[in-house]
């Protein structure tokens, strides 16, 4: 009898998307077949820029209707730059949909995987989470630009609402409750004076209805840097748009491959489905040649199990996948020599036999 049924929106995109996304379906579906009580259907949409030099645009009018009434969104990678100018891929799909479906949070985990070379030098048992406000900050289109010549100007403001920034606060606090119960605010009120203040009074705000949780604070370069020297005294770190963006892609560095790591974009006032995809592009230096390292994108199906609920599921999955990379099936990129499919076919079997 199936208990939970989940209806996935599935977009493989451009160049690995339609590598990494298929293998990927193929461990949900395992992962269903093993648990009765769960079931998936996905329903592909082909918006890419191949979809673009067809139709002009990345997706159709209705496109942002339909997706509406899936419960996620599951994405490969956008971008062709010889076919499509990155700016109209980018802004036409992805970040179309990120932003009309008020996905304010987006989480990217980074953890010492087992049998990956960190370019750390005897890298610790790192395990921790980034909880990056994806709806404001920095990236904001407040500004302009006036005069010429050597009068030439240009203003960029940065915008922190209370409610914006209190979110991504209680957000990454709710989950260093399952955790190990820390978290670490991203701040640089020494140099940016007015935004960082108040990010750090609605810290100290938001940190009074969290008394079981640890705290720390600091500045981000500081921050950066301690991610390189010693990342396993994180779990969970909340951070600005732009500081939260530095920081994953150290967190994605010093794992071992940016092939591997996952995102999610999180809608958490349930309007909309949440969308989740790995932090990788479409790679159009390795496309076509089944070599695409598709555990970023299983990884970002273990986010997904998560965000259903289904921790327990999402555990096993995560476990397979280590278990996997330290046996020797691992792509090009981590210095092996399996193919695309045999990484996602080596976690299904697995998958099975240990049922
Ligand atoms: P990229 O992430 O596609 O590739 C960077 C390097 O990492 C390449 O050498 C690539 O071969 C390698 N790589 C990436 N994913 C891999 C995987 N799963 N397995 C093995 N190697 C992997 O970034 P790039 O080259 O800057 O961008 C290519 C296109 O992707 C552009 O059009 C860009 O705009 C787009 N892009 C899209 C993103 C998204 O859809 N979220 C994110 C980043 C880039
Ligand atoms: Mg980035």
């Amino acid at each position: 009898m199936v208990l939970k049924y989940f209806e996935i929106a599935v977009i493989p995109g451009d160049g690995i998307g339609k590598e990494v996304v298929p293998a990927s379906l193929n461990v949900l579906n395992t992962i269903a077949e093993l648990h009765g009580g769960l079931k998936f259907t996905f329903t592909e949409f082909p918006w890419s820029c191949e979809y673009y030099l067809e139709h002009e645009v990345m997706m159709p009018e209705t496109g942002l209707e339909t997706l509406k009434n899936f419960n996620a969104i599951f994405l490969g990678a956008v971008g062709n730059p010889d076919i499509v100018p990155d700016h109209i891929s980018l802004w036409g799909l992805l970040i179309k949909i990120r932003r009309a479906f008020e996905q304010t949070i987006n989480i990217r985990p980074a953890k010492y995987f087992k049998g990956l070379r960190s370019p750390l030098v005897n890298p610790k048992d790192f395990d921790l989470i980034v909880v990056r406000e994806n709806s404001e900050g920095e990236y904001s289109e407040v500004g302009g630009r006036i005069h010429s010549g050597k009068d030439e100007t240009a203003i960029q403001n940065a915008v922190f609402t209370r409610k914006g920034t209190e979110r991504a606060m209680r957000y990454a606090f709710d989950l260093a409750k399952q955790r190990k119960k820390h978290v670490t605010s991203a701040t640089k009120s020494n140099g940016i004076v007015h935004s960082m203040p108040f990010w750090d009074e609605v810290f100290r705000d938001v940190q009074k209805d969290y008394s079981d949780i640890g705290t720390a604070s600091y500045h981000i370069d500081a921050l950066a840097a301690a991610f390189v020297t010693k990342p396993e005294i994180f779990d969970v770190i909340v951070a600005s748009n732009l500081f939260g963006d530095i920081l994953t892609d150290i967190g994605g560095a010093i794992m071992g491959s940016i092939g591997i790591a996952p995102a999610a974009n999180l809608n958490v006032n349930g309007k909309y489905p949440s969308m989740f995809e790995p932090v990788h592009g479409s790679a159009p230096d390795i496309v076509g040649k089944n070599i695409a390292n598709p555990i970023g994108q299983i990884w970002t199906a273990k986010m997904m199990l998560d965000h259903f609920g289904e921790v327990e599921l999402g555990k096993r999955l995560l476990e397979v996948i280590e278990e996997v990379t330290e046996d020797q099936f691992k792509t090009p990129d981590i210095g092996g020599t399996s193919t695309t499919n045999a990484v996602a076919d080596e976690i299904c079997a697995r998958l099975l036999k240990s049922e």
